[in-house]
Formats: structure tokens, C-alpha cells, sequence
């Protein structure tokens, strides 16, 4: 069977990676992004969807014959807290949407990307296991742990392959992330290579779970390519890439730029940020299809410093 894939939300941070590695992987004709609003830029199949419209959503899917949905779609940690109601709107819809489609129109897979904002206080903040007491502090948390359980609802149910990551904070040079709690993990880096000091919204010790894109992109498509029979977590699996503070951060861009300056003003994200887990036990997904990070803290600020001095050389020739 022919596989045909439709990324929803393929604009974002993550989306905009992912597509062209789908593309890569499957041929441009053989992939399908979607997103509220076309991008002038973009070299492929495109169709303007809001993913909390169903029948919408359901003309995509027919017309297309898709076989693999990527539900990148939701709005994220920090601009959730300033709509709740509406975010929980959103996120819900969109997911049970993409369900019921796939239901219906006996899609192979889906993706879902969860994330560390599923766990609360009443964890262990180091090395946090795969199944702890889940009682998120955000809006968006609580929407990630209710789309875990629907999953795996619909696996059992109705024996759809949903599959899942909770990705850590994002880290990537290609976009600017849309709101999330660990964006500060990406401005950071093009203050420093705009020669500008960088004032944080986390305090100098918050430590968090992170990953360089590279490594999400590709644990992504691993997760998606493992064999059914090797896939033992059906809510969603942890995964790691590396933990690190802002302070840790600063103290790896100025081995680069040694004159760089930071200054921290904590703001309504170190409420957020203080439920998170420091670390993440993996090992579910070292287990059962193999996942191993690629980058570590320095390895990264050494690819992220280079790609955007060529962006920034690229604008400003
Ligand atoms: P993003 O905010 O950068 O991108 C989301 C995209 O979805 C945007 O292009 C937006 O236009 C689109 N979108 C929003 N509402 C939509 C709707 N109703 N219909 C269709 N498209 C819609 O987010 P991201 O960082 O790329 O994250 C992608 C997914 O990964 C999200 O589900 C997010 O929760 C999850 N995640 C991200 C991170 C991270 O650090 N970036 C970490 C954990 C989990
Ligand atoms: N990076 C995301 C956020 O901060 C985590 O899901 O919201």
C-alpha cells in the first residue's frame, strides 16, 4: 500500500522539520502539511486546515487517501495559561478529530506528541519514571495527559496504532518556538549570535529536560518506523536528550562568545517550569525500540551557533 502521510500544525517549530524530513523520507508528492495559514515559501503539497473542523479535517483525509497523520497541532505550556478554556478547546478537539478520522477512515498510524508539562508535584523531579502520578499544573499539561489516556483508549478499543513521545523542551535553529516554557533554550541563541545580551524568564538554576531537534526529529520517525509488536507504551513514551539550567546554558554559548551577558527576571514560566521534572528516565524507549540522544549540551550550542550566524549572515548580505 501506497503510505501517504498529512502533517497537521507543519508550520510550527517542530512541523516545519519534521515536513521535510517526511519529504525526504517519503518524496514530496507523498506528504501533505497543513497548518491555519499558507506559507509564501514552502516547496510541497500544502491545504489550509483549523484541525477543530472536522469535516474539513475529513475532506483532507479522502481526498488524499492518507494513511499516517502527524498531530503536531496545539497550543503550547505558557500561552495556555492566558486562555485556558479556549486551549483545552483546541487541543481537545483537535485530537479527538484526528482520532475519529482515523477511526472512520481506517488510517494506519497516528502520531502525538505529548510532553514533560504531564507531570505535577507529586513526582520524583529527578530521573521522573515513565508512570508516575500524572496531576499537571497547566492547562496544556492536563491536555496532554487526557490525549495520552484517549489514545491509548483508541488503540485498545478500536486497535488504532497511535503512538506517542513526551518530548522535553524543543531545542532547534530552523524556527522560533510558539509559546512554550523552555523558549528561552532558543532565544538565547540568537541573542548571542545578534552580539546582544539576553535577559531570562527562568531563574539561573531551573534545571529542565531538553533535546536538540535533530535528536526529537529523529526519535519521532524511529518511534514511528519500530514494529508494531515492539511498541509496549501506549499513552506515551518518556523521552530524554539532556538537562541542563540557563546558567549551564550561558556557560556553553560563552565558550563561543565570551563577552556575552545575561540577566535573569523570573516571570509567571518559573511557576510552570518549577513543576516540571529536572530529568527523564527513558529507558522504556531505550528498551523497546532502541532510542539513544545523539547531542549533548556543547555539541548543540556548536551547531545551533553555526546555523544562525549563516542565518543571520544570509539576511543581512
Ligand atoms: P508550535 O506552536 O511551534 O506549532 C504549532 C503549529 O500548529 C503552528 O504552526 C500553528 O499555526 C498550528 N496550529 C495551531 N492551532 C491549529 C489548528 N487549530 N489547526 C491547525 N493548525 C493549528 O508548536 P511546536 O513547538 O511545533 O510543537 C508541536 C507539538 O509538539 C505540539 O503538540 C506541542 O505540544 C508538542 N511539544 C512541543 C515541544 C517543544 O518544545 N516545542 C515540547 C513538547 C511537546
Ligand atoms: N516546550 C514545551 C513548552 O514549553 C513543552 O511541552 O510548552
Amino acid at each position: 500500500m501506497i503510505n501517504m502521510i498529512l502533517v497537521i500544525g507543519a508550520f510550527g517549530q517542530l512541523g516545519t522539520v519534521l515536513t521535510e524530513k517526511l519529504q525526504v523520507k517519503w518524496g514530496l508528492n507523498r506528504v501533505i502539511a497543513s497548518d491555519l495559514v499558507s506559507k509564501a515559501d514552502f516547496n510541497g503539497h500544502f491545504e489550509t486546515l483549523d484541525a477543530t473542523d472536522f469535516k474539513a479535517l475529513e475532506q483532507i483525509v479522502t481526498k488524499y487517501k492518507i494513511t499516517e497523520i502527524y498531530h503536531l497541532a496545539a497550543i503550547l505550556s505558557a500561552n495556555g495559561e492566558k486562555f485556558p478554556l479556549h486551549t483545552w478547546d483546541v487541543n481537545m478537539t483537535s485530537l479527538f478529530n484526528v482520532l475519529e478520522v482515523a477511526r472512520i477512515h481506517k488510517v494506519n498510524k497516528v502520531f502525538y506528541p505529548s510532553s514533560i508539562a504531564v507531570f505535577g508535584d507529586k513526582i520524583e523531579r529527578v530521573n521522573t519514571p515513565q508512570s508516575p502520578n500524572l496531576t499537571p499544573a497547566t492547562v496544556y499539561g492536563i491536555s496532554k495527559v487526557s490525549g495520552e489516556i484517549w489514545n491509548n483508549y483508541y488503540y485498545n478499543k478500536y486497535g488504532l496504532d497511535v503512538r506517542s513521545l513526551r518530548y522535553p523542551g524543543v531545542i532547534g535553529y530552523q524556527s522560533l518556538p510558539g509559546g512554550g516554557t523552555t523558549d528561552y533554550a532558543v532565544d538565547i541563541y540568537h541573542k548571542a549570535v545578534k552580539n546582544e545580551s539576553f535577559e531570562c524568564f527562568l531563574e539561573a538554576t531551573t534545571k529542565l529536560p531538553m533535546i536538540f531537534m535533530d535528536d526529537a526529529i529523529r526519535a519521532t520517525i524511529e518511534l514511528m518506523d519500530a514494529p508494531i509488536e515492539d511498541i509496549n507504551v501506549r499513552t506515551s513514551y518518556n523521552l530524554s536528550g539532556m538537562s541542563f539550567t540557563p546558567k549551564e546554558l550561558y556557560h556553553s554559548i560563552k565558550k563561543i562568545y565570551p563577552d556575552f551577558k545575561i540577566s535573569y527576571k523570573p516571570d509567571f514560566r518559573q511557576n510552570i517550569a518549577n513543576s516540571w521534572p529536572k530529568s527523564i528516565d527513558d529507558s522504556s524507549a531505550r528498551n523497546d525500540w532502541e532510542w539513544k540522544p545523539a547531542f549533548d549540551l556543547d555539541m548543540m550550542t556548536e551547531l545551533m551557533i553555526q546555523k544562525l550566524k549563516e542565518y543571520y549572515n544570509s539576511i543581512t548580505v
